[in-house]
């Protein structure tokens, strides 16, 4: 390298690097501009929350702030509110009425704007609908819906109600959603007759149908009406949503709900072949989501704000939906794709809206990177000033890409680490206080303690270790719906009255919070948590196959991918005349081929394509301790091409041996 490029080099990253401490220009006006809030409230927290609790709308308040019975908190005990009159309401009689609350785009292109009087007239009315269906405070409701504004409405109407929602990602498949709802025992089924991905419509009704033929839960299913798609409608059981609001009240009185009634479920992967329904109440949750949107964010009336998450994770929950709205913020929601019609989709948007806040997740971040910057440069982004983070650690390189080619330079990069456990962000800068480091979410919010640990359950001063958050916080997960030993044996037994959040992280010399990913059998994939257990229990489902174990490789843009590790059973099936025993590979001639395809869409049948593995790895056997358990840590090494670890607790050390060997071959 010539000297000069060289040294332009230096100055490039000297330039990137230097210290991200926040533009003078954003710290004069934001919220919190000293650290102090820190202290205050590390001293007394409960008088920090509720000082945000008092900036909501209570129809009575609460008599204490918490009581703590570890593992079970209640947060401002004997308060009364309703959410849907603090996200909707509030603002619709007040001089915000005319506010923009929802801009919608189509991934076709249409566009829709709600004002708060439209949302609050939408809501009611909705409300209402689903009061004549005969829904009831405490009935659940289950919610399948691409991104439109319905998705927000049904939410909104169910809290109004008092019925509490569970939403499903319509990447779920019939089966995943079936689950979901007889969990749940959900009288309501809310979905669509369709939406739009990449230009392909996603029938979402059929994969609803699917479902129903096994759900005898369900009374009721409301169908909005997305576009000209095909479907059935079974009478009496199927409406649509226009003709049910066509004769609706216009006002519905709102519940009022205890702090602690249910607000909704959310179901997410574990450790087991099942997911949870994460349980959320209402009073601290709105308390927690409320305050973390307004300081992280550092919301301001004019801003627009973009959070690209789907309403079916938790981050559409607590960041589309109640925090923004509970802030009386304008939310941009947008359909389809980043890259549909052309990769710069997303800065079109931007530069269209006029987009200020900006919040999405690594794996995006990556893939744009991928695509180049030219795609981003050719858009004018001058509105954004500030950027978010969140679903899966930040590598430094993709951290300064956002920063410069996204912030331009300008915007403060927030990387927010939370779970939808946490239901509100925990860990996390406060973008007018906070010198970044790209690739560190930094620092616990006000109010929040968090720590590293060791498997012993002492702190770590600086180094690697366990997350542990070591008090209560407003939005906490109230349990899993219908087992609460799971609650506390997952989350509350590894050390007494401190939460385990299953992530490892890391604490620097400044008392920096590196997060590294987690540390149990659940893997993130492009910002998807997915079970390695309940892909194997879709695996071992086909009938070849008769065990499975599945590791996640590093996936340059998604992060992690999902490997399988498969022996087949012997049932004389076409594997171009060898006995399975006898079966290795990937690559052995197209019957093994295909059969790998049969069993990736099996999976994605099974679960949704999000969980769909990138590669099959037929085995003989799989490496087992000999007390029978599989040793997933040596397929894991194996997958990213490590060298193996100790072996000698094998009952076979050469079925490790000869899979490496195998997986290295097979390229
Ligand atoms: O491993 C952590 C990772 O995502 C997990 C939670 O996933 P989920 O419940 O689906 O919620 C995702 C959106 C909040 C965590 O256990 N995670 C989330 N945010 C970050 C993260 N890892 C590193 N850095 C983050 N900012």
């Amino acid at each position: 390298m010539k000297s000069e490029t060289k040294t332009e080099a230096i100055n490039v990253f000297l330039e990137e690097t230097r210290n991200f401490s926040p533009p003078e220009s954003f710290r004069k006006s934001a919220w919190v501009r000293d650290e102090k809030v820190y202290e205050t409230a590390r001293r007394n927290p409960e008088a920090f929350w509720a000082s945000f609790a008092e900036e909501l709308v209570w129809i009575r308040k609460w008599d204490r702030v918490l009581e703590w019975n570890p593992p079970d908190a209640k947060w401002f005990v004997g308060g009364k509110l309703n959410i849907s009159v603090n996200c909707v309401d509030r603002w619709a009689k007040s001089e915000l009425r005319n506010k923009a609350a929802i801009i919608w785009e189509g991934e076709p292109g249409e566009e829709r704007t709600l004002t708060y009087w439209d949302l609050y007239r939408e809501v009611n009315k909705f409300a209402n609908a689903l009061k004549k269906l005969g829904l009831k405070k405490g009935d659940r409701v289950t919610v399948y819906l691409p991104m439109i504004p319905e998705a927000a409405i049904a939410m909104l109407a169910c809290a109004r109600i008092g019925a509490v929602h569970s939403v499903v990602f319509g990447g779920f498949s019939a089966e995943s959603l079936r689950d979901r709802i007889n969990d749940a025992q959900a009288r309501v089924l809310i979905t669509a007759d369709g939406g739009y991905r990449r230009g392909k419509i996603i029938t979402l009704k059929r994969e609803a149908d699917e479902a129903l033929k096994g759900t005898p839960s369900i009374q009721h299913v409301v169908i909005v009406k997305r576009g000209e798609f095909p479907l059935e409608i079974k009478e009496g059981r199927d409406h649509w949503w226009h003709r049910l609001i066509e004769g609706a009240e216009s006002y519905c009185e709102p519940e009022a709900m205890d702090s602690e009634d249910m607000l909704y479920t959310l179901y997410t992967s574990g450790t087991t072949g099942k997911p949870k329904g994460i349980i959320h109440t209402t009073g601290g949750y709105l308390t927690g989501v409320y305050a973390t949107t307004k300081w992280v964010f550092d919301l301001r009336p004019h801003d627009v704000y973009w959070c690209t998450a789907d309403v079916g994770w938790v981050t559409g929950h607590s960041y589309i939906v109640y925090g923004p709205l509970a802030n009386g913020a304008t939310v941009f929601m947008y359909e389809g794709a980043p890259d549909w019609p052309e990769k710069d989709r997303f800065w079109q948007l931007i530069e269209k809206y006029g987009i200020t806040i900006f919040y999405t997740a690594p794996t995006a971040i990556r893939a744009f990177m991928k695509w180049g910057t030219e795609w981003p440069a050719r858009r004018n982004l001058s509105s954004l000033r500030l950027l978010g983070s969140v679903g899966e650690p930040i590598n430094p390189e993709a951290w300064i890409w956002y920063h410069q080619n996204i912030g331009r330079g300008n915007c403060p990069v927030v990387d927010t680490w939370w779970q939808t456990e946490t239901g509100m962000i925990l860990i996390t800068p406060l973008p007018g206080v906070t010198t970044l480091k790209p690739g560190s979410a930094t620092k616990p919010f006000p109010g929040i303690e968090a720590c590293v640990m060791n498997e012993k359950g002492q702190r770590v001063e600086v180094g690697g270790g366990y997350l542990a958050i070591t008090k209560p916080w407003p939005a906490m997960l109230r349990g899993i719906y219908g087992d609460p030993e799971r609650y506390q044996k997952q989350y509350w037994s590894k050390w007494p009255n401190i939460y385990f959040p299953s992530d490892g992280a890391k604490l620097d010399e400044n008392g920096y919070f590196w997060l590294l990913g987690r540390v149990d059998d659940v893997l993130n994939v492009a910002g998807h948590r997915i079970g390695t257990m309940e892909v194997e229990s879709a695996l071992v489902d086909h009938p070849t196959v008769a065990e499975a174990a599945v590791v996640g490789k590093p996936h340059e843009i998604k992060g992690e991918t999902l490997v399988a590790f498969v022996t087949l059973k012997d049932v004389g099936a076409p594997f171009g005349g060898a006995r399975p025993s006898q079966v290795q590979g990937q690559a052995q001639g197209l019957p093994l081929q295909k059969l790998a395809q049969e069993l990736k869409d099996h999976v994605a049948k099974k679960i949704g394509s999000i969980a769909r593995p990138e590669d099959i790895i037929f085995s003989a056997d799989l490496p087992k301790t000999r007390s029978g358990k599989i040793m997933r840590r040596l397929l894991k090494n194996i997958a990213e091409g490590k060298v193996l670890g100790d072996t000698t607790t094998l009952a076979d050390s050469e079925v490790v041996n000869r899979l490496k060997q195998q997986y290295e071959e097979e390229g």
